[in-house]
């Protein structure tokens, strides 16, 4: 019998590549989906047909119970969220409701239908905010900056919590920045490698960006959610950092784009000060030694050859929109 997964947030970048992951592997994937007045699923449109859409959403914990009810998966991934750390500014009750609290209710629903599921939870790497130590593991402590940040450490501790009081399958991957084609154009990596499309295009003559002097620890997408399931194969919950253990800082990522295009960064990159943020995460580089021993998980994209392939991928999208 095929395994089944129910994955929130399926229609985001990470969602779209776990999908291909577990459809590959032979599982029945449904994937819960939000109602809006226009269709949202390009970055799933190639394997629409391979996956079960269901209503629902994390404000709503009846939809989740019933969703629950109905696909009785053996694996939940909670990836959905309101993602944007600048928007948690604007919207911060709102983040707290999907980020934090959602969280609670998609743990609630899975200990109320089924306590035997496995689940998952999408922590991130900004709960460690202004940092504590470098570079960060697990037992790092956390220091969030954001709304958004704050909220995550919600959702990672009721994940903790629900595991302890519950005896819940659950654990939490404290994933570092990860990125990839299917990026949102808002975040900074794809916000540049589309800009440089652009303007390799002659569409626009600038690129307006904040505080190019942060620093991330950057990875691919598509290898991030492998660790997501092989968390969840493991026979007992746990935590883990996933990373690649190297930083590059905002300028760095610019310079490597524009020269992916033998364009000089300096003659379009102008200073905004719109996007700067209230409070700022000046550093984040992770240890994924734990994830490397205990799960036998590895990357195989290194930075360079992110940037190259997000810049290849959207000068090939641009070109195609212009014909
Ligand atoms: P993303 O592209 O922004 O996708 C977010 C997903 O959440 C979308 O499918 C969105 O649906 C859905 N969603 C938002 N609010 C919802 C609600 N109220 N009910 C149901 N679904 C809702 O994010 P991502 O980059 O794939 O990241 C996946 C998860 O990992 C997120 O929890 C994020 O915070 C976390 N994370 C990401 C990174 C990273 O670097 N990418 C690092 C650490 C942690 P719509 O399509 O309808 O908007
Ligand atoms: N978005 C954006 N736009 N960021 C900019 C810009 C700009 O114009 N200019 C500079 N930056 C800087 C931000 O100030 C930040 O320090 C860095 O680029 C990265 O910003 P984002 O790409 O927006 O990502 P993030 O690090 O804030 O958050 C992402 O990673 C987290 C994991 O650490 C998101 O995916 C979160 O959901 C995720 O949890």
């Amino acid at each position: 019998m095929a395994k089944r997964a129910l994955i929130t947030g399926v229609t985001g970048q990470d969602g779209s590549y776990l999908a291909e992951l577990l459809l590959d592997q032979g599982y029945e994937v449904s994937g819960m989906v939000r109602r809006s007045s226009t269709i949202n699923f390009e970055r799933i449109a190639h394997i629409q047909d391979r996956i079960n859409l269901v209503a629902g959403d994390l404000l709503d914990e009846v939809s989740m119970i019933n969703i629950l009810k109905e696909i009785r998966p053996q694996e939940v991934y909670n990836l959905a969220a309101q993602s944007f750390v600048q928007t948690s500014w604007n919207q911060p009750v709102l983040t707290g409701e999907t980020t934090a609290l959602g969280v609670t209710r998609v743990l609630d629903a899975v200990r109320t239908v089924d306590p035997e599921i496995r689940f998952y939870q999408a922590s991130s790497s900004e709960m460690f905010g202004k940092v504590q130590e470098v570079p960060q593991v697990e037992t790092t402590p956390f220091y969030p900056r954001s709304p958004y940040g704050v909220a995550k450490v919600y959702g990672h501790w009721i994940t903790v919590n629900y595991r302890e009081s519950y005896d819940l399958h659950a654990s939490s991957g404290i994933l570092f920045n990860h990125e990839s084609p299917r990026r949102g154009l808002e975040f900074v990596t794809r916000k540049v490698t589309h800009g440089v499309a652009r303007i390799a295009a002659g569409l626009q003559d600038n690129l307006a960006l904040g505080n190019l002097d942060a620093q991330r620890d950057w990875g691919f997408a598509a290898d991030y959610v492998r660790a997501m399931w092989l968390m969840l194969q493991q026979d007992q919950p746990d935590d883990y950092v996933v990373a690649t253990g190297e930083t590059h800082s905002v300028k760095e990522l610019v310079e490597l784009s524009f020269a992916a295009a033998d364009l000089d960064w300096e003659k379009y990159v102008v200073m905004d000060e719109r996007f700067l943020r209230p409070a700022e995460v000046d550093l984040l580089v992770g240890d994924p030694a734990k994830a490397e021993k205990v799960l036998g998980w590895h990357r195989d994209v290194d930075f360079a050859q992110l940037v190259q392939m997000m810049v290849e991928a959207d000068i090939a999208l641009v070109k195609s929109q212009q014909a």
